[in-house]
């Protein structure tokens, strides 16, 4: 059991100090699912794409390369963000943002997104606050008509990553906590094995559109 003021920007801090991107758990070497889904979003060159918990991800270059201007990374890591601005050399059209999902303060002030990306973050949020938190930002900045991309382990999926505990989700759970001004487009269940070390995770991949904004 965690403290309530366990020190998680430490603990990823560690993650990324310790480990080389390829070693980590959840090193994709091609994001072909998020790539998938984020090309059903109609969006285009200038969307504002926010990707939560990014880490070191290849997701981003492969976005850039794709003509995307306007991204904008967070982490609560400072090393991972560094290691992240390394690879992809400061192109002036990112902007990164170390900050705590759970608990926005830069993150409160960002412009209006047209799509939220998330692959393995909130199912790290345990408590009912950081949750909470978590689901009152991105409703703040989703737009209307804007997209949310959530990809967290499964009901039937690992239970522990990074010595943390998960918390599972399966589709249900999901559109709940989205509400009513956010309609499911699609849910699919998808095992990710590991490229180097061929362990497997069990995921659930949700798409979702904004339908209205009060
Ligand atoms: C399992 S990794 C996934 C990284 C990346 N999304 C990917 O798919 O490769 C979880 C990431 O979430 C970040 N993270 C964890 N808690 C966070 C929080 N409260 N706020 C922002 N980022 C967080 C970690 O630093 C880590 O980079």
């Amino acid at each position: 059991m965690i403290e309530s003021n366990y020190n998680y920007k430490t603990h990823w801090d560690n993650a990324y100090k310790k480990n080389s991107s390829k070693n980590l758990g959840w090193f994709e070497s091609d994001p072909k699912l998020s790539i998938e889904l984020i090309e059903k979003c109609n969006l285009n060159k200038n969307s504002v794409l926010f990707n939560a918990g990014a880490g070191t991800s290849k997701l981003i270059k492969i976005l850039i390369k794709k003509g995307f201007k306007n991204i904008i990374i967070n982490d609560i890591s400072s090393i991972a963000i560094k290691k992240l601005q390394n690879k992809l050399q400061n192109k002036p059209s990112i902007k990164f943002i170390q900050d705590d999902l759970t608990n926005p303060k830069k993150l409160s002030k960002i412009n209006k997104v047209d799509l939220w990306h998330d692959r393995a973050v909130l199912h790290f949020f345990q408590e009912k606050y950081q949750q909470e938190n978590y689901f009152n930002l991105l409703k703040k900045v989703v737009k209307k008509d804007g997209h949310v991309i959530l990809c967290e382990f499964n009901l039937d999926g690992a239970k522990k990553c990074c010595g943390l505990d998960i918390f599972n989700y399966d589709k249900k759970m999901l559109i709940k906590k989205l509400g009513k001004d956010f309609e499911l487009l699609e849910a699919i269940n998808y095992t990710y094995k590991h490229p180097y070390n061929g362990n497997k995770r069990k995921y659930i991949y949700t798409l979702f559109k904004r339908i209205n904004y009060n």
